[in-house]
């Protein structure tokens, strides 16, 4: 404490930040309530495959950011227990379904995704080195949904594991759900083969499902490389706010490993591809500071699920890469902030948000929706820094 008081001083001498950094610390503060709020109602809902997979990491950026990607040196142990996150992961395994896929036995349904079950593949594999006394358990179930997803999974004509079991398709959301769980198997193992895979596979779906839409170039929905048409062509807020978390993450957590300078051109790219969706997107703000639902091919509801998704990403790439990010980024991300904040309920709960599973409807709760927005809060919370009030 006596530490981070010197060094606010000392910035406040040299750069008159403290005070800044301060007012913005209180906000912080004053906003923790319903950030909690904002938890519990994620922990309250039902979850499906991708939702177990996302509410896990959304609570471990909350709870236990040492361990996200983005803390200093997130795939060794550091003696805490990551106790709320490993109780997620916990469930996913128990659920894990015999192919290898994370959180699917529930009644008697498959969710017919390849992808969405490794979302919970990270959380997993953090219990392998965070819980020795269950290593095992944790180690083979996440090694078992690797395998899934890198042997099982049909693959598309490019190369691409399909996001679908009985079909060969892309879909923007596999993005987050698989690629980020490659990459961090690869960071944990020491495996520059996987890191690659990962960088392979998120350069692999951009090239399938970028289009020149009305404020620049951005992501559509779902394409079938079956039939080569797309599904969903609409400029879906949510699609493209996976893509950019999913992207950020694969390039943080290759640069956290010691083949950071031998991939500097992959990360180059993801950073590159992640500003191209943020512009975009901040480029279609709304004036009640939230992205549209859909920019084009469906409707244009205000959305605060994909808009806090997209201001996690925002205030991670100011904090991250300063130099190609800076405060055009982070005045948006804090408009859509306080929107989002402002206007959550007296339950906790994100609104207007998009139904996740019918996206051309306003949906009354989304478990996916309540962690990106605690994703939100912990990038903001990290961006500020250790400022000691
Ligand atoms: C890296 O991971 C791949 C896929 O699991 C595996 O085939 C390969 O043997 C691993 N390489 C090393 C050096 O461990
Ligand atoms: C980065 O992207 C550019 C443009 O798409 C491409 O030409 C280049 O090969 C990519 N670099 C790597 C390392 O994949
Ligand atoms: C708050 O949410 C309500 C209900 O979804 C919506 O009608 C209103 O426009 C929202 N206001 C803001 C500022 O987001
Ligand atoms: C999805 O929402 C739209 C708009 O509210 C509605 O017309 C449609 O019937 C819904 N689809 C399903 C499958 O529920």
């Amino acid at each position: 404490m006596r530490q981070t008081l010197a060094v606010s001083i000392w910035s406040f001498l040299c750069f008159g930040a403290y005070a800044a950094g301060s007012s913005e610390a209180s906000l912080y503060q004053s906003k923790l309530g319903v950030a909690n709020m904002i938890r519990s109602a994620m922990l309250a809902s039902i979850r499906t495959s991708w939702e177990q997979g996302t509410a896990a990491a959304g609570i471990l950026e909350f709870d236990d950011p040492e361990y996200s990607v983005f803390g200093s040196c997130p795939f060794v142990s550091d003696e805490k227990f990551p106790l709320s996150t490993l109780q997620l992961a916990y469930s996913a395994v128990v659920r894990q379904s015999s192919d290898g896929r994370l959180s699917q036995e529930i009644d008697d349904a498959l969710d017919g995704a390849a992808l969405d079950g490794a979302s919970a593949g990270s959380a997993v594999l953090l219990g392998s080195f965070t819980d020795s006394s269950r290593h095992d358990y944790w180690w083979d179930a996440a090694v078992a949904q690797l395998n899934f997803i890198l042997n099982v999974a049909p693959r598309t004509s490019t190369g691409a594991i399909s996001h679908r079991v009985d079909s060969r398709q892309y879909w923007a959301d596999g993005v987050y759900m698989g690629f980020p769980f490659i990459a961090y198997f690869g960071a944990v193992t020491n495996n520059a083969t996987l890191l690659q895979v990962a960088y392979d596979q998120c350069r692999l779906y951009r090239d399938a499902l970028i289009l020149d839409g009305p404020t620049g170039k951005l992501w559509g929905h779902i394409y079938s490389d079956d039939t080569k048409e797309w599904i969903d062509e609409g400029i879906w807020g949510t699609g493209n706010a996976w893509a950019a978390l999913g992207m950020l993450r694969v390039a943080v957590t290759i640069q956290k490993t010691e083949y950071c300078t031998d991939m500097a051109p992959q990360i180059a790219n993801l950073t590159s591809w992640v500003k191209e969706i943020l512009d975009g997107e901040f480029a279609a703000l709304m004036s009640d500071d939230l992205v549209p639902d859909y920019i084009t091919g469906g409707p244009s509801f205000s959305d605060a699920a994909s808009s806090a998704a997209l201001a996690s990403v925002a205030y991670r790439v100011a904090q991250i890469y300063p130099q190609q990010f800076g405060a055009s980024y982070t005045v948006p991300a804090a408009k859509i902030r306080d929107a989002v904040l402002g206007n959550a309920t007296n339950l906790g709960i994100l609104q207007p948000i998009v139904d996740p599973l019918n996206w051309t409807q306003v949906g009354l709760l989304s478990t996916e929706s309540q962690a990106f927005g605690l994703m939100m809060v912990s990038a903001w919370r990290d961006f500020i820094g250790p400022v000691d009030i």
